[in-house]
């Protein structure tokens, strides 16, 4: 084995995986896995059926295990089935020994503590189903969350599913625009927010922000108000309450009756990026959703009762969904949810949350690894990171210095890295390594999870075969239960069809480039549409580029992504301005203003160039290859393949020419 070998691609360093991990792991061999993983395709229905009995409780038995149509996009599992979520995550375990186990433990930014039992955590959530139940909540409607990590949203979110409300969470580092976008596109009944968030010592003044969106979204009849700092902050007579008075008054009780929903009854709402226009709702339904995220929790994290498991996500993205609130909550684990960031009070803070609450499962994003790798050594190593097993990766592909700096300084070479391929519309890991049994390849997301089907498909739109080396585009053929059920608002599936279901023809199109090994390992080689992954964030050019449009002396611009150190991918706005008008010096600054208030801060551009014209086809289409080569520091012409299609080239020189920072 090379240690120092760093391939980004098939036939490099291997790890095995250690007697430390396999001792425990849940899983035994890897031809375990492979006779799982073979029934779970043979007989999906029957796999599925054993681990919807093992993994969830049912009220009622479901009628069909599986309906679908990947044509014109339809797909059914359990239905029929009741069942719900908050009743599977909590009330289950006040009697299978767990009443008393820690299921959060809050981590707070000054760097205090608080544990939540799962009795504890029952309470809460009924006292706020209670009171979402009094501010006219009913199944089906829509209730927004607008939270810090505090672990009222956790209490939210279930509190919805307790009652059959469908959440929508909103990041909160969103502004105020994005907020209101998505409140009017949902039509949120209620807003669940806090007077301000706390991280990395800064406030972030929610409620303020919030306020302004509310003025454009009428939807909202209530607002429930988290005193996360108990400053004063405007509240709105008869729209506006707090959390913490709602949630203790008299008549408000701390049991409520579960709303036995079925199977393909929405849960969740969560709005991503695509290539174009606003961002679309993906909607998540209840019993397929919770049985991949708590099959995956299991058998991805291998977590044990006595594990302490810790996900550095936020709630406002799918990870936090999944890997934070319902699977390590659907198999009954104790789940850290922190407030702050990596960097404070110094670059030390998840190593110091390892060490002190003996952390088993540690789940973060390569931008995060890599800007801790940066900081030194000396802060991983001045923290006791034994209790660690496993450590995972999710978001973007991890580049193979920072998955060896992972590997050999936080999992002291023993841990295994779970390198976890997923997406906001599979719910669950889809791809993973499974921990203990499963080699290791820096860089290769793995193995396909049990049901996942994956096919890469290359220019000719046929499978690539395996081992050859051939980069194509990542495919499914076929359903999965967590797999998300359509777009909200979208009539007949046909924007759902469109995006995931048209490209290829009865598959399932993931928008990512892949490699697949003589092994089966997928290494993945980033996105193939207008999408940009910053720090493991999906962001769309299309709204980047709105928001730069909407400044009175931009004629347009066109956004797209190049190779940034610790980001993963940076942003480059590329734009005109309207006849006759003189770039101003502080231009650079204003556009990102006007980014930073219509999307939120991780959406301004790292660079921004004034060129006099795009690059334009003869059919008026903006050749974004070459933007992405000048972005990346490309400026030898002849890499960038075929220009006589475009209407003027002399616009590609200008373009080099003019490039900032050469
Ligand atoms: O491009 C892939 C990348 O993130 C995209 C999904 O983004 P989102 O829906 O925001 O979900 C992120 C968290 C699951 C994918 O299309 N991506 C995610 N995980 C990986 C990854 N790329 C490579 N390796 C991963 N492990």
């Amino acid at each position: 084995m090379n240690e120092h070998h760093t391939p980004s691609s098939p036939g490099g360093a291997v790890y095995e995986p250690t007697e430390y991990v396999h001792e425990k792991s849940w899983l035994t061999s890897l031809e375990q896995y492979q006779e799982l993983y073979q029934q779970s395709v043979e007989d999906p229905e029957t796999f599925w059926a054993e681990q919807a009995k093992e993994f969830l409780y049912w009220e009622k038995p479901w009628d069909k295990v599986l309906e679908w149509d990947f044509d014109d996009p339809h797909i059914s599992w359990f239905a029929g089935g009741k069942t719900n979520v908050a009743y599977n995550c909590v009330d289950r375990h006040l009697h299978d020994g767990r009443r008393n186990k820690a299921a959060i433990i809050w981590e707070s930014d000054e760097r205090k503590s608080k544990v939540y039992t799962y009795q504890g955590v029952y309470n809460r959530v009924c006292r706020l189903a209670n009171v979402l139940k009094a501010h006219g909540v009913k199944k089906g409607d829509v209730v927004a969350i607008y939270l810090p990590m505090v672990p009222e949203a956790v209490f939210s979110m279930l509190a919805c599913a307790r009652i059959g409300a469908i959440h929508t969470v909103v990041f909160s580092g969103f502004s105020a625009t994005a907020l209101r976008d998505r409140l009017q596109a949902s039509q949120a009944k209620v807003l669940i927010t806090a007077d301000n968030g706390v991280r990395g010592g800064r406030i972030n003044p929610l409620k303020a922000q919030a306020d302004e969106a509310l003025l454009e979204a009428p939807s909202v009849k209530t607002v429930i108000v988290v005193g996360r700092t108990r400053q004063e902050v405007d509240m709105m007579p008869g729209r506006d309450v707090y959390y913490h008075e709602e949630v203790s008054r008299d008549d408000i009780s701390s049991h409520c009756d579960v709303e036995w929903v079925d199977a393909e009854d929405p849960l969740f709402i969560l709005y991503t990026s695509g290539s174009t226009g606003k961002p679309k709702g993906i909607v998540h339904t209840t019993a397929g959703y919770l049985l991949g995220t708590a099959m995956t929790s299991k058998y991805t994290f291998d977590i044990r009762d006595d594990d302490v498991y810790f996900c550095t996500a936020d709630v406002g993205w799918i990870t936090g969904h999944s890997y934070i609130t319902y699977g390590p909550m659907a198999i009954g684990a104790t789940s850290i949810v922190f407030e702050g960031v990596p960097t404070y009070p110094d670059a030390g803070r998840f190593w110091d949350i390892v060490a002190r609450h003996g952390v088993n499962q540690f789940y973060t994003a390569p931008t995060a690894i890599r800007s801790l790798m940066r900081s030194g050594d000396e802060f991983p190593n001045a923290h006791d990171l034994s209790s660690l097993r496993v450590i995972g990766s999710v978001g973007e592909p991890i580049n193979p210095a920072a998955w060896e700096w992972y590997y050999h300084v936080i999992g002291h070479d023993r841990c295994s890295v779970v390198d976890t391929w997923w997406q906001t519309e599979g719910g669950a890991h889809m791809l993973t390594t499974i921990p203990g049994i499963m080699k290791m390849k820096p860089s290769a997301a793995g193995l396909p999870f049990f049901g996942m089907q994956p096919v890469v498909m290359n220019s000719e739109k046929e499978p690539s075969e395996a081992a050859t080396g051939e980069e194509g585009r990542l495919c499914i053929k076929f359903p999965w239960p967590s797999m998300a059920r359509g777009i909200w608002d979208d009539p007949g599936n046909a924007r759902f069809k469109e995006v995931y279901f048209s490209q290829y023809p009865g598959l399932y199109f993931s928008g990512d480039a892949a490699v697949c090994d003589e092994d089966g390992y997928i290494w993945l080689k980033g996105r193939v549409d207008d999408v940009i992954n910053v720090s493991g964030h999906r962001i769309g050019t299309a709204e980047i580029e709105a928001s730069l449009n909407s400044h009175p002396e931009v004629a347009e611009s066109a956004v797209v992504g190049f190779p940034h150190e610790i980001k993963g991918e940076g942003i480059y706005a590329y734009v005109v301005l309207k006849d006759g008008v003189d770039p101003d010096p502080g231009l650079d600054q204003i556009l990102a203003g006007l980014v930073r208030k219509n999307i939120g801060p991780i959406a301004k551009p790292d660079v921004t160039h004034i060129v006099n014209e795009l690059p334009k086809t003869r059919s008026g289409k903006i050749m974004r290859r070459i933007l992405r080569k000048v972005a990346a520091g490309i400026t030898d012409k002849e890499q960038y393949g075929d220009l006589s299609t475009l209407v003027d080239e002399t616009v590609v020189d200008q373009i080099i020419d003019t490039r900032p920072h050469k």
